[in-house]
């Protein structure tokens, strides 16, 4: 949940960034700085919004179904009546009589809209539905108007402009036609995701105008806005004192103005670097970050200006290649044979367009810090901030804060401090959050940016973000022998704390990974998000069949915290909590602690409630009972072996996200889409293993407490023979899988590893740069989903992405250059040449049939259909390929609406939607499941 500083930041930047009539121009659009055009004697276009909405709403809603149920609902923009009838009204259980009708609203000239709704009595509705209640839908609708430039010098050269749209708080938005044109002409409408956690470092959303602007005269768009209340983003109205839940979002338009000069253009916000030691890079990661406004381009090269270039090396990690309108991190490499002291690094970046073959070079300036060693008197108290390559070649910071005293040598565990939601780390205003966490003797603190200020809630790209920079900071004080006195262990254990969504964060990895978490301090965390805001105002659930749904939810098992807190019972936890939390209510604490304690009693997990304390609270870590409670836990780990519970429960949905407890481990599952479990328990003659789901798991002999050695093993009552040679060998470890009822022992190398397959969220977890394909760049529609979802892996995740075109993917298979990168295949209509070849393979039950798809002998091309599914990758076992394929333009937008580019949206490994979603959520499903091991059918978790 947002920590309230951040919001008052937003309201702050929304006050001085824009004006209705704006005017971009190349240069500045990185910046906020706009300028003002007056009425007459426009130089270029110019677009101005209406100030006047027309609101439909309240409607029922539970978090994210705005996913499945269309945008504009309660209409069918592809069927409203022309001119719309505002008289019109439509069911909503929140409305007094049970209809509501159209209403007005007025934003302000910044852009910035509030809509509200007094006269539903929400007081009563929240009385009996608590949070759920005042989560709503409305449907929000003005115009645009479009002015060409008063001269107009060649007629011939004027291409229509696009649009540039910021879109804060809201979920999706679409430019049309105005009413008046033909059903047909208005087209399919092209929904555009907004920027609905208010994230920094966020690009507009480029536009194209659904038809050309007139030259002469002005041209009048509709515009339309699903505008979605939801608790996790406004927080609770009374806490601004108020019964009445308010929606607040804000939006701003332009034009985007490539001019002829400078068609690609820096985007300062996206650049990445790390701070100086002693003259040392901190890091060897530069990231520079470059859109383009016009054409394809590349980055050829980079060439350092100046003294620098003789103590610096700067190279280009990888080709990077710019499609319109796109956004990348040039990722840089730095290395140093020399200390450096200046202040800046400064460079050039060149870049050939694709299309015209003519190239631009663009100058970089990148400040930097410089710090004396955080051991000498001059060193400043702030922390550090130190870059890496995330998935290979993404440039990523994060920070560190040292330890007071050296470790002489031996290695002291770190402690990972996982941030709210909202909370940029790097930002300013988020001083408080590294200043939270008390400065530690021995240990380094590490505040990783989770990948964003909201990231996946920590889960997904974000855990990995979070386990990455641990390994990263090794390498950086290995790297340099006046730090390595400093170092952390190579693949280290830590100590984890949280707050708020990091709290929650806290709590997920430490039950993921419980051998690398040495204890664990969350705060104000909260179960997870289906017990946050809970779905009792589910639209989708009055159509769902409750056995479709169940598999739908089964894509969020992997997310429940509760479930996979058996894997806890032998993590030392401090979990914490303010006894009047209105933001994150302190019940979610003392159910965790509660449920902890039924694994088992005897639990090293202590709950401090905070009387009288709100959501965030200065002295939250920073009091003796944590400082007693780290500085314990990170001093005896190295001496006292862990005393282990005797019998304990392994809990895995996943095998891929789920490391070992005490050295069991679950490799394989019978369900994929059901949890699995192995019950442990070690008496005096026997160790004793039954299991719930399992296919295969192994056992490292070595982690066993030395007593139980050579006792008989006996799993799911059946006596395994264990050769004596095999308990002499500590390091071995058993493996076994189940075949007709029967445990088989393996060679563990026999074993494989398990694709991450189980939700199609998982392919946002990379190893590299995620790769798009389209067919081809002349097919707009295709290439504007492309871009959407570029756009989005940015905004949510600055996960960078490459758009490449079919020919080019089929060149890299054949060449052997794909990589590893998970891949986006994205199409409509007739399948592409690229995903035949894929599909050809039978690697799933999914199939080419007469140029389009099928499934089990149906196919999939009825009009408005879209379906989602996972495939293997064509060259790396462990890496995905997200499939999503529309019958027709309806149906390409239907499904990019379910790429789960935010938690809690309920897609399996595989999905089919129809029209029937775009009123009745996740009621219009045709068919969605989780594959079986290996990409089987999986009958018990399939729905078709
Ligand atoms: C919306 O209207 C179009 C055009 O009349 C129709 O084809 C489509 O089925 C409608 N959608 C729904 C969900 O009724
Ligand atoms: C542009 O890129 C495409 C493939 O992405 C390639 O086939 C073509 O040769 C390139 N054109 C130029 C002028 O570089
Ligand atoms: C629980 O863990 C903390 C931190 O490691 C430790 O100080 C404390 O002694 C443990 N309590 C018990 C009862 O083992
Ligand atoms: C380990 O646990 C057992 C049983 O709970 C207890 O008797 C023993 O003292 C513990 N040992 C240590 C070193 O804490
Ligand atoms: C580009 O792709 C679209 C969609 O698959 C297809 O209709 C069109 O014919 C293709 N154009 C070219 C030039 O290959």
């Amino acid at each position: 949940m947002v920590v309230t500083r951040r919001i008052s930041l937003l309201l702050l930047l929304v006050l001085v960034s824009t004006f209705s009539v704006i005017k971009a121009t190349s240069d500045s659009l990185g910046d906020a700085a706009q300028i003002v055009m007056g009425s007459s004697g426009r130089e270029g276009w110019e677009v101005s919004v209406s100030t006047e909405w027309d609101v439909l709403g309240p409607f029922p809603i539970h978090a994210r179904e705005q996913h499945f149920i269309s945008p504009s609902f309660p209409l069918n923009l592809s069927h409203t009546s022309d001119p719309l009838d505002l008289q019109a009204t439509y069911p909503s259980s929140y409305a007094d009589g049970g209809y509501v009708g159209w209403t007005k609203a007025q934003s302000q000239e910044d852009g910035a809209l509030e809509v509200s709704f007094p006269d539903i009595r929400w007081e009563s509705l929240r009385a009996t539905e608590g949070w759920a209640a005042l989560q709503h839908h409305n449907l929000l609708r003005t115009t645009l108007t479009v002015y060409p430039p008063s001269e107009i010098p060649k007629k011939q050269d004027l291409s229509p402009p696009r649009l540039v749209v910021n879109l804060v708080q809201g979920s999706y938005f679409t430019v049309r036609p105005l009413a008046g044109a033909t059903v047909e002409s208005r087209g399919e409408p092209e929904w555009h995701m907004g920027n609905i956690y208010a994230m920094g470092a966020a690009p507009p959303n480029t536009v194209e105008l659904p038809t050309p602007p007139g030259l002469t005269e002005p041209t009048t768009y509709e515009l339309v806005v699903s505008g979605d209340y939801e608790i996790r983003l406004f927080g609770d109205p009374r806490h601004g004192g108020t019964e009445v839940p308010k929606l607040s979002i804000t939006l701003t338009v332009g034009i985007e103005e490539g001019s002829p000069l400078l068609p690609v253009i820096r985007d300062t916000s996206h650049d990445i670097s790390c701070d100086f030691v002693d003259g040392w890079a901190f890091g060897d990661a530069i990231g520079v970050g470059i859109r383009s406004l016009k054409d394809w381009w590349a980055v050829t090269s980079v060439k350092l200006s100046g003294g620098l270039s003789e103590d610096i090396e700067l190279a280009l990690l990888q080709d990077t290649r710019i499609a319109p309108s796109q956004t990348r991190i040039v990722p840089l490499k730095l290395t140093q044979t020399k200390a450096v002291l200046s202040d800046r690094l400064d460079f050039t970046v060149q870049l050939q367009s694709n299309d015209s073959t003519t190239t631009e070079e663009i100058r970089v300036s990148i400040p930097i810090r410089q710090h004396a060693r955080w051991t000498s008197a001059e060193a400043t108290p702030t922390a550090l901030k130190a870059s890496y390559f995330f998935g290979t070649s993404m440039p990523t910071s994060f920070l560190v804060s040292p330890p007071a005293e050296s470790s002489a040598g031996s290695f002291v565990p770190p402690i990972l401090a996982l941030h709210g939601a909202g909370v940029d780390i790097f930002a300013p205003e988020s001083e408080f959050w590294v200043n939270a966490i008390p400065q530690q003797r021995h240990s380094w603190v590490i505040f990783p940016s989770g990948r964003t200020a909201w990231g996946l809630d920590w889960h997904g790209p974000s855990t990995q973000e979070a386990l990455a920079t641990v390994d990263a900071l090794h390498h950086i004080l290995s790297g340099r022998p006046e730090w390595q006195e400093w170092d952390i262990a190579p693949d280290t254990k830590f100590l984890l704390m949280g707050h708020s969504n990091g709290g929650q964060g806290a709590w997920y990895l430490a039950a993921r990974h419980p051998e690398k978490v040495i204890a664990v301090v969350p705060a104000a965390g909260y179960i997870k998000s289906q017990s946050y805001v809970p779905w009792v105002q589910s639209r989708s659930a009055h159509f769902v069949d409750p056995g479709l749904r169940a598999i739908l939810d089964a894509s969020l098992t992997p997310d429940d915290n509760d479930l996979f807190l058996s894997n806890l019972v032998d993590t030392p936890v401090l979990a914490i909590h303010g006894g009047d939390d209105d933001n994150v209510p302190v019940w979610h604490t003392r159910e965790a602690v509660s449920v902890l304690k039924t694994w088992n009693p005897r639990a090293n997990v202590t709950f401090r409630e905070d009387p009288g304390q709100g959501h965030w609270y200065d002295n939250i870590f920073a009091n003796d009972q944590v400082e007693s409670f780290v500085s314990q836990a990170l001093g005896s780990h190295a001496t006292a072996l862990s005393n282990t519970s005797r019998s304990f429960t392994l809990t895995v949905a996943s095998p891929t996200d789920v490391g070992s407890l005490h050295g069991w481990r679950i490799h394989k599952i019978r369900v994929p889409g059901r949890l699995a479990r192995l019950f442990v328990e070690m008496g005096p003659d026997s160790v004793r293993v039954r299991t719930i789901n399992v296919k295969a798991f192994s056992m490292h002999i070595g982690s066993l407490p030395e007593d139980v050695w050579n006792v008989v093993f006996i799993v799911d009552g059946q006596t395994i023979e264990l050769d004596q040679a095999t308990w002499d060998l500590p390091d071995f470890t058993l493996a076994l899988a189940q075949e007709r009822g029967l445990w088989i022992p393996y060679a563990p190398s026999d074993i494989p590893v398990a694709p991450s397959t189980g939700r199609v969220a998982n392919f946002l977890t990379t190893s590299a740069p995620i790769i798009i394909v389209i067919p081809n760049r002349t097919s707009s529609r295709l290439l504007s989903a492309a871009l959407r979802i570029a756009h989005a892996l940015d905004v949510y995740h600055k996960l960078d992405a490459e758009i490449i075109e079919d020919g080019e993917a089929a060149r890299r298979l054949k060449e052997g250059s794909l990589g590893s990168g998970n891949m986006v295949i994205l199409n409509s209509g007739e399948l592409s040449g690229f995903a035949t070849t894929i599909m050809d393979k039978r690697q799933t039950p999914f199939g080419v049939r007469g140029g389009t798809l099928e499934l089990r002998g149906r196919l999939l091309n009825e009009s408005s259909m879209a379906t989602l599914f996972l495939h293997p990758h064509p060259v790396d076992a462990t890496s995905l390929v997200l499939f999503l394929y529309g019958a027709d333009l309806s149906g390409l937008e239907r499904g990019l609406r379910l790429v789960p580019i935010r938690t809690g949206v309920t897609v399996p490994d595989w999905i089919v939607i129809g029209a029937l979603a775009d009123e009745r959520g996740s009621g219009g499903v045709d068919g969605a499941g989780v594959w079986g091991n290996d990409w089987s059918w999986n009958e018990a978790m399939s729905a078709f």
